[in-house]
């Protein structure tokens, strides 16, 4: 059994937990999709065609998202879960050049996956999911897949530099997640036992925003910067 086997993510009932509650859980998701398109349009917009590279791609909420602002990326999509990628599949499946991949973050080492070379490179919320050794791992396989001038983005939650600060993060995520639930009309699992869950899940493995930013810019990556940050959510990425 793989570590990912292990891991709640490849469990049906929670991946399902998460597709109907991510809006909730994913603090200020629809400003970082907005931002995420614009650093997109601003910086590959005026090509032809774009070759993308979704890593965790969850139920293909990424990859769509940039099909609205350009309906001519070539996408290929990559998670460990036949149930998330099947979700993709049914929101992407009938689009031109998507090309679904069923591996670990663990097994792409090794086996030259993806096997080609993107522009844009964008992961969401499961880089956290690797140790800072996988992750620098992951951060060099990415650089090595990235063409000259591509760039690499990832949105993902981050570990907080002490446990002060870790403490407020938590309660303005658990506050982002009461209003969010009232907005919604939506009762659902109290904020804190959300946020435990989250805290005491083996699979969750953030580590600070210095050190991932740190460790892109030894692997080579230019204009390495954090785009956004709420709490413990933040954006960041570089260029090759
Ligand atoms: C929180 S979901 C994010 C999904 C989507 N990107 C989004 O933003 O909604 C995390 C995703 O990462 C995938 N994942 C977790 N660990 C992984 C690993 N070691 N290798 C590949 N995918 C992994 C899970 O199957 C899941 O689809």
């Amino acid at each position: 059994m793989t570590e990912f086997d292990r891991s709640n993510w490849a469990k049906k009932e929670f991946t399902q937990l998460y597709r109907d509650n991510a809006d909730i859980y994913i603090v200020e998701r629809k400003r970082m999709f907005d931002l995420m398109k614009s650093f997109y349009t601003h910086f590959h917009g005026n090509r032809e065609k774009t070759k993308v590279l979704d890593l965790g791609c969850g139920d293909g909420v990424i990859t769509g998202e940039l099909l609205t602002v350009d309906n001519n990326i070539s996408a290929t999509l990559v998670d460990a879960s036949g149930d998330m990628l099947a979700k993709a599949k049914e929101r992407l499946g009938g689009r031109r050049n998507i090309t679904f991949i069923k591996a670990s973050f663990q097994e792409m080492h090794g086996k030259d996956m993806p096997g080609e070379d993107y522009d844009f490179i964008i992961s969401s919320l499961a880089i956290h999911h690797l140790s800072m050794t996988e992750k620098r791992a992951m951060f060099k396989l990415i650089y090595a897949h990235l063409n000259e001038g591509g760039h690499f983005m990832n949105i993902d939650v981050v570990r907080a530099a002490d446990d002060t600060i870790d403490q407020w993060y938590m309660q303005i995520w658990e506050e982002w997640m009461d209003k969010k639930k009232s907005m919604l009309g939506k009762k659902g699992e109290p904020s804190r036992e959300i946020i435990d869950r989250y805290k005491e899940a083996d699979e969750n493995k953030p580590d600070t925003l210095e050190d991932q930013l740190s460790a892109m810019k030894e692997i080579g990556f230019g204009i390495v910067d954090c785009y956004y940050k709420y709490g413990i959510f933040t954006m960041y990425g570089g260029k090759k």
